[in-house]
This record gives C-alpha cells, sequence and structure tokens, in this order.
C-alpha cells in the first residue's frame, strides 16, 4: 500500500485541539467529536503528538508508559475507539515513539535501572538540545545524561532490553490499528559508548551515528508486517546524510525541515525543492512538505517578518510581523506545498491561520524559554488551543481557563467564522486538500520570470507561485484555485494558483 506516498497528514497536539469535557485541556473525547471536520478538510492520516502519561516537562515527550494514555486524555479504550472511528471517516492514525528518552518518573528510571541509562562520574562537554549542560548530578553524586531536560534522561541503544522494549511498545500500537509511528528526535538515540568530548572535526558523539540504520531496518521489518509506516524527525542539514534514513529497508519519510526553514524568496524555494526531490530520488522515497509544527513559529507570524526564514537559535520575543501579508503569503505557500509531488503535513490551526501568540510571561510552559535562560520565548506561542467558536476565549474550546491563554481577537480565526466564508483560509486549505488528489507523477518546472516558481505536475495540472512585486501572466490552462483573486487575469505578487493541464 503506498497510501503514504502522496498522503495529506493532519498534526493533532492533544492538549489543543479539542476539550471534550471542559476543563480547560484538549482530550481524546474532543478529537473523535471533531472527527467529522478532518474528514471534510480532506486529510489522509492523523498523526498525534505524544498522548501518553508523561510528567509534564516536555509537553509530553517525557514519558511515563508508553502502552497507555495520559488520564487527562482519557483512556487506552477510548484510544483504540478513536483509531477505529477515524479509520471509519478514511482517516488513519500515526502515534508518536521517543526513543531517545523516557520520562525521569518511567518505572526503569524510579527503580533505579541504571544499565538502561547513561551514568558517569563526571558530565562531558556535550550541550543540551535545550540549552545549558546535558548532565544532571543525583544525591549520590553520580550524573545522568539527558539531551532535553533534566526529567528526560537518555536510555542506552546498546543494552538489549531498550532494543526489545520499543519493538514491542511498535507492535502494541499497531495491534491496535496504528498505520505509522512518528519518530522523534530520531537522530539522536545512539551515542558514542564512551561518551567522549565532542570535539571539532571528530565524528559526532551523539548526532546521526551509523548504528542507527541497523535500529531502523529491523523497525521497518515489524512496520512491514503490518503494512504501517515509519516517518522520521530528522533534523539534519545534510540532504545526502539525511537520505541514508530513507533506504528501502529504512524510514518511510522524514519531515522536510529544509522547506519549513526556507525564507520566502523563489530562488531559496527552488533551490530547497530540488534539493530535496534529488535527495529522494536514489533512494525511490516520497519527499514531504511541512510548513509548520508544534516546535516552530506559526507560519502567517513567520512570513510577515523582516527575517521569513525559521531557525530555533535566532527565535526572539516580541519580533514584530505585518500579519496580514505574513497570511497572504501562508496561503500561497500552502498551495505551492500541496501541489508538490509527495505527501504535505497541517499542523493544526495552520488551516485557520493561527497567528504565533506569545503568552504573558507567567503562562509560559515550556521548558526551551526557562533552559535558554528567558532567551527564547519557547514553543507556547504555537500550541495555543483551537479557537472553534464564539467571540472571547475559550472560543469553543471547553471551558476558562484554557491550559494556555488564549488572546483576544481570534473571533474571526474560529472555526465557526470561517466555516462559511469562502475566501476563509479554511476554505483555502479545504479547497487545496481536496484538488491535490488528481495531482500525480513527477513535476517539472517552466520558464518562469525571476521571483516566480512555475511547474507542471504529469497529472493534475500545474501550479505557479508570484514571489516577485509585479502581476504576472499566467500560463496556459484553465484556473482550478487561487489563493488570492487574479487581478485582470493576472496573479499577483504573494501569491499561487493551480491551473488546469494546458
Ligand atoms: C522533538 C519534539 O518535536 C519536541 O517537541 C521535543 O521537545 C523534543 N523532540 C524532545 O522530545
Amino acid at each position: 500500500m503506498t497510501w503514504w506516498r502522496s498522503a495529506a497528514i493532519y498534526q493533532i497536539y492533544p492538549r489543543s485541539f479539542a476539550d471534550g469535557n471542559a476543563d480547560g485541556v484538549g482530550d481524546l473525547a474532543g478529537v473523535r467529536a471533531r472527527l467529522p471536520y478532518l474528514a471534510s478538510l480532506g486529510v489522509d492520516a492523523l498523526w498525534f503528538n505524544p498522548w501518553y502519561p508523561s510528567s509534564g516537562a516536555d509537553g509530553g515527550y517525557d514519558v511515563i508508559d508508553y502502552r497507555d494514555i495520559d488520564p487527562v486524555y482519557g483512556t487506552l479504550a477510548e484510544a483504540e475507539k478513536l483509531i477505529a472511528e477515524a479509520r471509519e471517516f478514511g482517516l488513519r492514525t500515526i502515534v508518536d515513539i521517543v526513543p531517545n528518552h523516557v520520562s525521569h518518573l518511567h518505572p526503569w528510571f524510579v527503580n533505579g535501572r541504571r544499565e538502561l541509562f547513561w551514568f558517569r562520574d563526571r558530565p562531558n562537554n556535550w550541550k543540551s538540545e535545550f540549552g545549558g549542560s546535558p548532565w544532571t548530578q543525583l544525591p549520590d553524586g553520580s550524573w545522568y545524561l539527558h539531551l532535553f531536560t533534566a526529567e528526560q534522561p537518555d536510555v542506552n541503544w546498546t543494552h538489549p532490553l531498550v532494543r526489545a522494549e520499543h519493538e514491542d511498545v511498535l507492535r502494541f500500537w499497531f495491534d491496535r490499528g496504528a498505520a505509522g509511528v512518528r519518530i522523534d528526535s530520531a537522530v539522536l538515540p545512539v551515542k558514542d559508548p564512551l561518551l567522549p568530548d565532542q570535539v571539532d572535526g571528530e565524528p559526532h558523539p551523539f548526532v546521526d551515528r551509523d548504528e542507527l540504520h541497523d535500529i531502523y531496518r529491523s523497525w521497518r521489518a515489524i512496520a512491514e508486517s503490518y503494512g504501517a509506516i515509519l516517518i522520521g524527525e530528522l533534523w539534519l542539514p545534510d540532504a545526502s546524510r539525511f537520505a541514508k534514513y530513507l533506504r528501502p529497508d529504512e524510514l518511510h519519510t522524514a519531515f522536510n525541515f529544509d522547506f519549513l526553514a526556507c525564507p520566502w524568496d523563489a530562488a531559496r524555494l527552488r533551490a530547497s525543492i530540488d534539493t530535496t526531490l534529488a535527495a529522494h530520488a536514489p533512494v525511490d522515497a516520497p519527499a514531504t512538505w511541512v510548513l509548520s509544527n508544534h516546535d516552530v513559529t506559526r507560519v502567517v507570524t513567520r512570513y510577515g517578518r523582516a527575517d521569513t526564514s525559521f531557525s530555533f537559535g535566532a527565535k526572539r520575543a516580541g519580533v514584530w510581523s505585518d500579519v496580514a501579508l505574513g497570511t497572504r503569503r501562508a496561503r500561497a505557500a500552502a498551495l505551492l506545498a500541496m501541489a508538490l509531488p509527495g505527501a504535505v503535513y497541517v499542523y493544526q490551526g495552520e488551516e485557520l491561520g493561527l497567528p504565533e501568540y506569545e503568552v504573558p510571561a507567567d503562562a509560559i510552559r515550556d521548558p526551551m524559554h526557562f533552559r535558554s535562560g528567558g532567551v527564547d520565548p519557547g514553543r507556547d506561542g504555537c500550541r495555543i488551543p483551537l479557537p472553534w467558536s464564539g467571540a472571547s476565549p475559550p472560543y469553543g474550546f471547553g471551558s476558562t481557563p484554557t491550559w494556555l491563554p488564549q488572546p483576544d481577537g481570534w473571533e474571526g480565526l474560529t472555526v465557526e467564522a470561517q466555516d462559511g466564508a469562502p475566501d476563509s483560509m479554511l476554505n483555502l486549505y479545504r479547497g487545496g486538500l481536496h484538488l491535490r488528489r488528481a495531482f500525480g507523477g513527477g513535476m517539472a518546472w517552466r520558464d518562469a520570470p525571476p521571483g516566480v516558481l512555475s511547474f507542471a505536475r504529469a497529472q493534475g495540472g500545474s501550479c505557479t507561485t508570484n514571489l516577485s512585486s509585479t502581476p504576472i501572466p499566467l500560463p496556459p490552462g484553465e484556473l482550478l484555485l487561487s489563493s488570492v483573486p487574479l487581478e485582470d487575469g493576472l496573479l499577483p505578487p504573494d501569491a499561487t494558483a493551480w491551473l488546469t493541464p494546458a
């Protein structure tokens, strides 16, 4: 089965999607009630950020028990129902697996199974992915490694039990109908067992280690036996190293962060698309197109800033954005991403055009903010509970207070407000996601003026995005969809149009 090669996958951050029991926190009941909404969007699968019992130190990425559901979201039985119901709506379910670390409240850590972690007498010079040292000292004087927060000890993948446990967890969810897994921090789990200091010019002691490929080969065999898929979160700048994980007996696909991080610039986007397709072709893996997720700045905010690129280290609070301009570009970018060959991801709220909302200082939850010493505003701003209806918080999301505060002024962004408005972001996403199903085969660039990206798909039509500052004529074909109305038959700046085959 190859549904995943061209799928549209909707990302659900369970805490903020929909609140079924009105406690201010999203839950499975909320998702179940919104399955018709998700099906009508035109997506093929749902990826759930971690929904397991967790110590709550890193938005659920600190897992206590992989075989259960956090009580704040519901029960395991309810998750099973949700997976089955979603399938009846034509929606497959993808769960999140976090092999690099567990919660400090996981039984392995609580019961002192030190051989399953990385304990040492003294720290080395490594840096935490969230800033600061990745070593914490216990009262007995020993130190343990955690590449993220102290509540997320890294597990030791040289131990056979770690391997066996993860393989069993995969089977556990595939047995319950999951159609795939998203693998968190997929280039980090294997360490140089000597834990040497990191030295420039030497092989990296914990990123992209060759031994990972063997682990993912055995995961692939398990996934294949269920017809399920593996999706890697691979933050790797080198496209050829990235593609190694997508060889036919390893992961099926991986998120395309190069495209996500790319500035709103025609030459840069074109280079990113070309590099992506060239890297994927030799391993025959489909590309993916990602504009946002639960870790990065909301796209309408980012595209309205002077610097439209994304990078973690550069995140600062209070950077001004022309959100109207950003929204216009995000509409154009959405149609560009949906028209490209491969799979496309939609992060909840992207289809509503939600901007980043930097929550007040006393509401900040994200450890990235605290571990950066307050320099990085953190990721809460893209994780705000969704606005469903009404004119003020909680906008139809259960009750107030919501677990993260929602801003005033989102009444025009609710699902209710956008539902019947033909020009809304929501209806653009619906239109695009449905029409893209007709696109197939490869793509070929067409000649276009500077600042314009124009390509034809082998089947379904063509896509033209105008990133220049002047309106442009369109290539031959009938208009299928455009991100803004054409002006005198011309495609205005910061806009995309889809046309039937010439
Ligand atoms: C990547 C996840 O997307 C992010 O949210 C999390 O903080 C880290 N991995 C650690 O699990």
